[in-house]
């Protein structure tokens, strides 16, 4: 099987690598991919945006699948035009992938599909905010309805920066105001075919930018899996009372979502609800989740694009645990200061269970220099969370990157929990 993935991010990078140890996979190429990506596949250059140009890549290339990394182009319709030309695709069309391009579609299908979730308002006026604020207590939570790239949320105490969010949300289309949730969040991956869903391990992600989750909500600053506070049995019952449910509902709508369903949950004292869905694999949890992944994933991606999960023996994990930490270029999230050379990645490399995957890396000449808010998602395994986190951050201890910062908590709390 000859496979494309697009995207160029670290998540693409783990993907593509669990990919070149399935048997089944030939080979892989990737656009428009990143430096880390171009060790070990060939990459082309891509405007995900284009449905014609990724068309004109797939055919030229004579693809058998194709797994698409991020929303950007699933909103642009690139899954429909390949699919139109009789493509496998991983990944949904653009109106199944509605589920994360547009908060109120999500709530939308939840209600009609009887998923539990935060209450909420769909707001077009400044008005409404205010009523809708005032209808729920602090903290409050403001979410523009279209995507924003980890961007879009905004959970505060304070009402005047609640309202200032909202008017800059509503100068480009609608705003949801919701109900605060509290309890533990957890990233779970489903793998759909249109039909029913199949759950990866749970993960969990860590948005915040600075430790104890301080500072702006980012696309996530590092991951662990396996979770101290779940149950063997969570991903079954998300996959049945959350995702088939979901799937369903697409489906009845005229709208199969094939491809990968992001559940963002929240373990409250009344239950699990969903904070929101993603059409995709999630960026850093990817990185840990197929870490741990023994099964080929390249047939499971190919299996699930033509519709038939029924046909696959249940995923395969390793008991092992895995951590990731993502190192981002200074002042990311707001204005990421990039293009300095990155030192050391030879030496973090070697260190036992460690793999490294690129996000914005480029290459010139020798040298690998940093070309985006998260630069490297340095990834480790270990017999448990303690082990592959200090591998991670041995790791990092040989990277040099002018600028640079990354928290030094991740899954502390959950390694000191895991008996
Ligand atoms: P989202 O982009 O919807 O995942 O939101 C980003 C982050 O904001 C989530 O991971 C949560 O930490 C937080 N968040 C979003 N919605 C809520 C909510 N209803 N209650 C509490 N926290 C929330
Ligand atoms: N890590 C959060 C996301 O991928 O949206």
């Amino acid at each position: 099987m000859k496979i494309l993935v697009i995207g160029s991010g670290a998540r693409e990078h783990a993907i593509i690598h669990t990919l070149l140890k399935d048997t089944d996979v030939k080979s892989v190429i990737a656009a428009p991919g990143n430096a880390g990506i171009a060790e070990i596949v060939p990459t082309f250059p891509l405007d995900i945006k284009d449905p014609a140009a990724t068309l004109q890549l797939a055919q030229s290339n004579h693809i058998d699948l194709v797994v698409i990394g991020p929303e950007i182009p699933l909103a642009h319709g690139v899954a429909d035009v390949l699919r139109e030309n009789n493509f496998v695709v991983f990944g949904p069309n653009k109106n199944a992938a509605q589920i994360e391009s547009s908060k109120s579609f999500a709530k939308d299908v939840m209600m009609s599909a009887g998923i539990a979730t935060a209450r909420w308002f769909d707001c077009k006026t400044i008005t409404e905010v205010e009523n809708a604020l005032d209808a729920f207590s602090a903290p409050y939570v403001v979410k523009d309805d279209s995507l924003a790239q980890g961007k879009g949320v905004v959970v505060t105490n304070d009402k005047a920066e609640a309202l200032t969010h909202a008017e800059m949300c509503l100068e480009h289309g609608m705003v949801v105001v919701e109900e605060f949730l509290s309890g533990k969040e957890v990233s779970l991956f489903l793998l759909a075919d249109g039909k029913r869903t199949i759950p990866l391990v749970p993960a969990q992600d860590f948005k915040r930018v600075f430790d104890n989750d301080e500072g702006a909500n980012t696309g996530g600053m590092g991951a662990y899996s396996p979770l101290t506070f779940v149950g063997d049995d969570f991903g079954e019952f998300v996959a049945r009372e959350i995702g088939d449910k979901v799937v369903a509902e697409l489906a009845k709508r005229g709208m199969p979502f094939i491809g990968l369903l992001y559940a963002g949950l929240i373990v409250t004292s009344s239950g699990v609800k969903v904070i929101e869905f993603n059409a995709r694999f999630g960026d850093p949890e990817t990185q840990v989740v197929l870490s741990r992944l023994l099964s080929p994933l390249g047939t499971f991606l190919l299996r699930t694009a033509q519709g038939e999960l029924d046909s696959l023996p249940p995923l395969q994990w390793s008991s092992e645990s895995a951590v990731t930490v993502v190192i981002a270029s200074e002042n990311y999230p707001e204005s990421p200061v990039t293009g300095y050379v990155i030192e050391g990645l030879e030496l973090a490399k070697i260190v036992e269970g460690v793999e490294i995957f690129h996000a914005g890396t480029k290459a010139e000449g020798d040298d690998i220099l940093s070309a985006g808010g998260r630069v490297l998602s340095v990834t480790a395994l270990g017999k448990d969370l303690k082990s592959a986190r200090s591998r991670a951050y041995e790791a990092i201890s040989h990277i040099r990157l002018q600028g640079s910062h990354y928290r030094r908590d991740i899954a502390q709390k959950a390694s000191e929990n895991q008996g």
